[in-house]
């Protein structure tokens, strides 16, 4: 096995699951067949993300935007989701995976959202990697929930406007208390971010790879890390210290 400095490695990997669609295209099959085998890429992608030593891994499974494809691939990807859920967290548990939710919980229909709270419930004391499932997700209407509850916390007098501060935002957010993603990684060859942690990505380093998502292997993802490992993060500042005259 390949081993990796620890250093280089990212705490957090968050992966935007492109090419589904074309993978199916590319074959002459329903696009409900790239999301199935989308699903197998997301088991590989946690367990290899375990094997490297990745603590939190994020996937965007459904946008919020992503309700307006056609009904039918829309019951297929929520029909995909309950499927994993309930056929994969046992093994998940067993594994000492932790699982998280993120996303609009409010209005969601039918039995998704008792199979998600299932999910986390189950596995709230784990202490392995921990998978985030970014499920009718929008960063915009992250912020905007969180803003809501802010704005009510100062309306009703618990909270200073100048206690607003990037800490106070980034613990109301969905992701409060796990650390900023890394390494954002999207498959496809697309090359843009389509609204997913743009608070929590501020800093992260991007990585566009051409690989259909279904196509998405453990020597995918170890190449990946790899490209990681290579970028130099500087976090707004300098590379090296400036020395002083005369050090
Ligand atoms: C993008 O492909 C992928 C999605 C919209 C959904 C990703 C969902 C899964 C991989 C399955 C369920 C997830 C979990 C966590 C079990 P696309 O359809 O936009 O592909 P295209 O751009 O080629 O059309």
């Amino acid at each position: 096995m390949q081993e990796f400095n620890p250093a280089n490695v990212p705490a957090h990997v968050a992966i935007i699951m492109d090419g589904n669609g074309r993978w199916a295209n590319a074959r002459g099959l329903p696009r409900t067949m790239g999301h199935r085998k989308g699903v197998e890429a997301v088991r590989g992608a946690v367990r290899t993300a375990a094997e490297i030593g990745i603590r939190y891994l994020t996937l965007f499974a459904f946008s919020s935007e992503n309700w307006n494809r056609p009904e039918n691939e829309v019951s297929d990807l929520m029909g995909l989701l309950k499927a994993f859920i309930r056929r994969d967290l046992a093994d998940l548990h067993r594994e000492n995976v932790r699982i998280r939710v993120i996303g609009d919980r409010s209005n969601l229909s039918g039995d998704i959202l008792p199979l998600l709270i299932e999910a986390e419930e189950t596995t709230i004391a784990n202490t392995g990697i921990t998978v985030v499932i970014a499920f009718n997700y929008g960063a915009r209407d992250e912020l905007a929930r969180a803003m809501r509850r802010l704005a009510g916390d100062v309306a009703a007098g618990r909270l200073r406007p100048e206690e607003i501060t990037a800490e106070r935002i980034s613990s109301t957010i969905d992701t409060a208390g796990i650390p900023d993603p890394d390494l954002i990684i999207r498959t496809s060859g697309e090359e843009r971010l389509s609204n997913f942690l743009l608070w929590q990505g501020a800093y992260a380093e991007l990585l566009f790879i051409p690989d259909l998502w279904p196509d998405f292997t453990r020597e995918t993802f170890f190449a990946a890390i790899e490209q990681y490992a290579c970028r130099e993060r500087r976090f707004g500042g300098l590379t090296q210290p400036t020395l002083a005259v005369g050090s």
